[in-house]
């Protein structure tokens, strides 16, 4: 059976990764649906940084953000906190099993979860029960067949394939943000809007970021081990990729993308 692990961790290299996220980049797919007064649900919060704006978004009403991990509860309720979110309250918890009633949110928003969560439907089929009927649910989640670095070299795709084969290894699904809108269709969500987009570093403080976030994270110490011990690749392989990382930083032409799908979707009143 495949073992249920958070690949990316709650490091600090992948902690300003989702530093740079927020509602209005992250969730615009979602933003123009938010209206004052809604009760809105934020699974898989995280450090709350995309929480935040859809607290902003439908203040006076409400948000919970929920999240399996102590430590990012922690961050999502100082940013709160922070920035004055009243309307803002963190939970440690599951997404398999909401701690809240059924038909109690307007909206139920999550950004790079399900894509690391191994129960989709299962998931989807909790969020959808606690929604109203007429809720909206709306997911943002990679595709990592579609991100890309360039200027690129033979090996290149060798990495991005690493890295998706580990998350199929953590249980997660590296190509969910394409899959979502079938998804949602066999959870029984309907009146599906499908898009994609980048996250794309170019400007040189971009590159630099994205270079030092893939130098401290896919080449540290516990992703080099987890991959070689599913015999997902070698070390020899990350020593060759590691130092043309190190090339590709310096490349005038040089630029990374993460490629996303993300998909709105109502829960139907009958
Ligand atoms: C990639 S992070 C995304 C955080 C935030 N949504 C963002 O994009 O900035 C994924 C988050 O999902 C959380 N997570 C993973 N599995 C979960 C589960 N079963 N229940 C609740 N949270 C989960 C992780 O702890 C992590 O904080």
């Amino acid at each position: 059976m495949t073992e249920s692990t958070y690949t990316m961790g709650y490091g600090e290299e992948f902690r300003q990764m989702l530093d740079r996220r927020s509602a209005d980049s992250h969730a615009a797919h979602l933003m123009p649906l938010l209206k004052p007064g809604m009760r809105v649900l934020d699974f898989g919060c995280g450090p709350g940084t995309i929480t935040v704006g859809l607290a902003q978004a439908v203040d006076p009403g409400e948000v919970h953000g929920i999240d399996i991990e102590e430590s990012q509860i922690n961050l999502a309720r100082a940013a709160a906190e922070a920035g004055g979110h009243h309307n803002a309250t963190f939970h440690v918890g599951d997404v398999t099993d909401l701690p809240f009633d059924d038909n109690s949110f307007d909206a139920a928003h999550c950004h790079a979860v399900l894509m690391h969560v191994p129960d989709t439907l299962g998931t989807l089929s909790e969020v959808k029960r606690v929604l109203k009927p007429g809720g909206i649910i709306s997911s943002r989640e990679c595709i990592v067949d579609s991100s890309f670095l360039e200027p690129s070299t033979e090996n290149t795709a060798e990495e991005w394939a690493t890295f998706a084969n580990l998350l199929r290894a953590n249980g997660g699904h590296p190509q969910m943000g394409k899959e979502l809108k079938q998804k949602l269709i066999e959870a029984g969500f309907s009146d599906i809007t499908a898009t994609a987009s980048f996250d794309i570093f170019s400007a040189p403080a971009d590159v630099a970021f994205l270079h030092a976030f893939i130098g401290d994270w896919f080449f540290s110490k516990d992703v080099i081990a987890a991959a070689t011990n599913h015999g997902i690749a070698t070390q020899e392989q990350f020593d060759l990729w590691r130092a043309e990382h190190d090339e590709w930083k310096d490349h005038a032409g040089a630029v990374g993308a993460l490629a996303f799908g993300e998909a709105v979707a109502v829960k139907p009143r009958s």
